[in-house]
């Protein structure tokens, strides 16, 4: 399956697609980063893997609706048929999602639909959940709404802070958003009505919650 990645900065999670895509027994090849901001470290982490990159930038754009157009026809060209958001910062148009409706899927760094948009971390702790997590979701219009696909949870320790909690949540994130797409490129994976279904669930890695098992609590 040919995939293109959206990314706005770091790509940890791209290079986790990267690292998985590279090998050999993997369904899915990238075939492009599209990043909407110039000279992010994700940039780098394709070309380093022969992966061709493009950036886009809002402000060549009279508006969201005319720059996720062109977007699109860029995807549309290199041939790919799935997109994986990953830590793309950016509100998606009602037409770019109902375009790649049911193949475009998104990353975020918490147990959706608690803790949606920004300072997540933050919210969670402020919240005082003794869990939380990260999930892989199909894009729906809302923001970091969607059929959820896959989780994985993570505890919160009593000394955590946001940027301690954001870490071993990242860690977790590195080995799903990879399982998630797996599933998806062995065609494994429809929405009915609103939610995932997964065939041959109870195989080992569509056991998807909390697949690589709870992080080891340090302190
Ligand atoms: C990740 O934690 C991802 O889950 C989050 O942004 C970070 C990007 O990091 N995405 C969202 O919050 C989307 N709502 P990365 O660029 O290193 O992958």
């Amino acid at each position: 399956m040919k995939v293109a990645v959206l990314i706005s900065g770091r790509g940890s999670n791209l290079q986790a697609l990267i690292d998985a895509c590279e090998s050999d027994d993997f369904p899915a090849e990238i075939v492009l980063v599209l990043s909407n901001k110039d000279n992010v470290q994700g940039l780098e982490r394709a070309e380093a893997a022969d992966i061709p990159t493009m950036t886009l930038s809002p402000k060549d754009y009279d508006d969201r609706a005319s720059f996720d157009c062109a977007m699109s026809d860029l995807v549309t060209q290199s041939g790919a048929e799935f997109i994986c958001l990953a830590g793309y910062m950016r509100l998606l148009s009602d037409d770019f999602v109902r375009t790649w409706r049911d193949k475009l899927i998104n990353i975020h760094p918490s147990l959706l639909p608690s803790f949606k948009g920004l300072h997540v971390h933050e919210q969670a702790l402020d919240a005082g959940v003794r869990f939380t997590g990260c999930t892989v979701h199909f894009v729906r219009p809302a923001m970091d709404e969607g059929p959820i696909l896959a989780q994985a949870v993570v505890p919160v320790l009593p000394d955590d802070n946001a940027d301690s909690l954001a870490e071993r949540i990242l860690e977790q994130e590195h080995k799903l958003y990879p399982l998630a797409l797996k599933l998806i490129a062995q065609n494994r994976v429809r929405v009915a009505a609103e939610r995932v279904i997964i065939d041959d669930h109870c195989a080992p890695e569509g056991a998807l919650s909390n697949p690589q098992g709870f992080p080891t609590p340090t302190k």
